[in-house]
């Protein structure tokens, strides 16, 4: 997709006080209209959001938040393909070239709706910066995000006949990337401690699922039995999310009309690790990697280990 610098309508400056105007924003080729709708979309009171960039484990957390927002309801969520339940508000636009299809199964979802969007906090709707919704943000290391971007490309077509060495020394090429994934996540971390924003890693959720739930359990207000609890750790396992059809955006890659896609298929729910990419990526490749993501984190005066939470309990 090519993507080109945007300007959002306006900036959550009651939120964050950085310098907006110079914050780059990159998004898809003649996206004016679409982002100027999203700016301006009408939200109800009970609207959850889960807001990442692709890859950081937003089917995980979706798959989450939808089983505690529907009451536990599992036959319901192995029934109906994830994007049915819980729809990405950009697919339509960003991947059909369709604005409508990007809204209307938003609009005609039952509340309370579960929404995903990968737009950084300053494309989201502008009703979001008051406050008066739950947003849910998940990170991942850079480099996992990367690799597993990498192999969801190939399968949707954009990647395809790229090796993932020819697509990481793009990635590297330029701080642009390392800039776009922590200003997203440093955006959110730095509302983590708001009544109205969760903000956890795909890394906290491999080590203590379990704690992850509770928490989010906490957020959303909807408590979890010992009986609850073991059937969500079953139905959330790697294992269990792997083969369920409906977690693996079968619906969504059905849609694509990109004319590579489908030719070199990788499961959606591949290889879940963390630290992956260190038996994927050369050790120059990281090391370019890693220098390009400290000289960002530098300027924003935040560590990895911190936007991970590393070094929480
Ligand atoms: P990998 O490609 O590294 O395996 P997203 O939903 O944001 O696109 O994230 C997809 C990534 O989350 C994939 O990473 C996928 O395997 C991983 N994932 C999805 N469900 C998971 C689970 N239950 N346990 C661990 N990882 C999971």
């Amino acid at each position: 997709m090519e993507r080109v610098q945007v300007t959002p309508r306006s900036f959550p400056t009651n939120l964050i006080d950085k310098d907006w105007v110079n914050r780059k924003h990159l998004y898809k080729i003649n996206s004016d209209h679409f982002l100027s709708l999203v700016h301006d979309m009408k939200l109800r009171d009970d609207d959850v959001w889960v807001v990442t960039l692709p890859k950081c484990g937003t089917t995980w957390m979706q798959e989450l938040s939808w089983l505690l927002l529907n009451n536990f309801d599992f036959a319901g969520a192995l029934a109906k393909d994830q994007e049915l339940r819980s729809p990405y508000l950009e697919f339509g636009f960003a991947l059909l070239e369709d604005v409508q299809q990007s809204f209307g199964p938003i609009e005609e979802l039952k509340s309370p709706r579960l929404i995903k969007s990968h737009l950084p906090l300053a494309l989201l709707p502008s009703k979001l910066w008051e406050g008066k919704h739950k947003v849910i943000y998940v990170f991942r290391n850079p480099l996992d995000h990367w690799v597993s971007r990498y192999y969801h490309g190939v399968t949707f077509g954009a990647y395809y006949g790229k090796t993932l060495h020819q697509y990481f020394d793009e990635v590297i090429a330029s701080d642009d990337f390392a800039t776009e994934i922590i200003e997203h996540a440093h955006e959110f971390y730095l509302l983590r401690n708001e009544p109205w924003v969760f903000y956890t890693s795909f890394e906290r959720m491999k080590k203590d699922l379990r704690g992850v739930i509770n928490e989010v359990s906490r957020f959303l207000n909807k408590p979890v039995d010992e009986q609850q609890m073991e059937k969500l750790l079953k139905h959330l396992s790697f294992e269990e999310m792997k083969k369920n059809p409906t977690t693996n955006h079968l619906w969504e890659l059905a849609q694509i009309k990109h004319i590579n896609a489908r030719k070199e298929q990788h499961p959606f729910v591949r290889r879940g690790n963390v630290n992956g990419y260190k038996d994927e990526l050369t050790p120059e490749q990281i090391e370019r990697a890693n220098i390009s993501i400290q000289r960002i984190l530098a300027k924003k005066s935040v560590t990895m280990d911190e936007l991970l939470l590393q070094n929480d309990p």
